[in-house]
């Protein structure tokens, strides 16, 4: 090759990179806004949960003190956050529903038919450290409770990984899993699980679906 034509293919390479880095100057302001405002998230997990019965004692294990006064979804809640070294918070609200089922189911379906936001008594310090927040309810009329709306819709969880798990008597969480992708529309929305009522342990089942989502190994 003469030097002529080495210097000639020289620059036509020079111009060619001038223009890859001028189309992908252009492209950078037309990619889809998550991509490029997601808010940053740290790596910490969260284990948020609503539960209507009491809490586990403190350092009791949560699993083998699951007696009808613990909340399922707490002893739940517990069992993640084990598994995961998740920090745990309780999704509290102003109102205390009451304990008699004829009652708070009353009140839970009025609440769905108000599509009401329950107001909450806690709330999450630091919610950009968690990458991964998982959202623990019971099931109430085959959904989450509106609570759990209120709380979903009280942070920026774009650019997040979201895991919901459920306690219920039967209903799976299918129902719930669609509701929260559409309030974080932004959000990885991972499968969520459902956990029934009154198994002895959650151990097994938890680890099972932990695995299967690839949280843990
Ligand atoms: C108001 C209310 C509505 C409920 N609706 C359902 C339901 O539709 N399907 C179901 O399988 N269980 C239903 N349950 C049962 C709870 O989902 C179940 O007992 C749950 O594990 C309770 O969790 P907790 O102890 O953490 O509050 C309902 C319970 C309550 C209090």
């Amino acid at each position: 090759m003469t030097k002529e034509k080495f210097r000639a293919l020289e620059r036509n390479a020079a111009r060619c990179a001038a223009c890859i880095a001028l189309a992908a100057a252009l492209a950078l302001p037309m990619l889809p806004r998550t991509e490029a405002a997601a808010s940053p998230s740290g790596d910490g997990v969260l284990v948020a949960y609503f539960s209507l019965s009491g809490s586990v004692p403190e350092g009791a294990d949560a699993v083998t003190h699951a007696t009808p006064s613990i909340g399922s979804t707490e002893a739940a809640a517990r069992e993640i956050a084990a598994r995961t070294g998740g920090t745990l918070f309780a999704i509290r609200t102003e109102r205390a529903y009451p304990e008699r089922h004829d009652e708070c189911s009353e009140i839970a379906e009025q609440e769905m038919r108000d599509d009401a936001r329950p107001a909450l008594a806690s709330h999450v310090e630091g919610m950009e450290n968690y990458g991964t927040v998982f959202v623990g309810y019971p099931i109430w009329w085959y959904a989450e409770p509106m609570a759990v709306r209120t709380f979903l819709e009280e942070y920026d969880f774009s650019g997040k990984t979201v895991v919901p798990f459920c306690t219920s008597l039967g209903a799976g969480v299918g129902r719930s899993v669609e509701n929260i992708r559409e309030l974080c529309p932004d959000s990885t929305v991972l499968r969520g699980v459902t956990l029934r009522t009154g198994s002895a342990d959650f151990r097994e089942p938890v680890e099972e679906w932990l695995k299967e989502i690839g949280i843990i190994q």
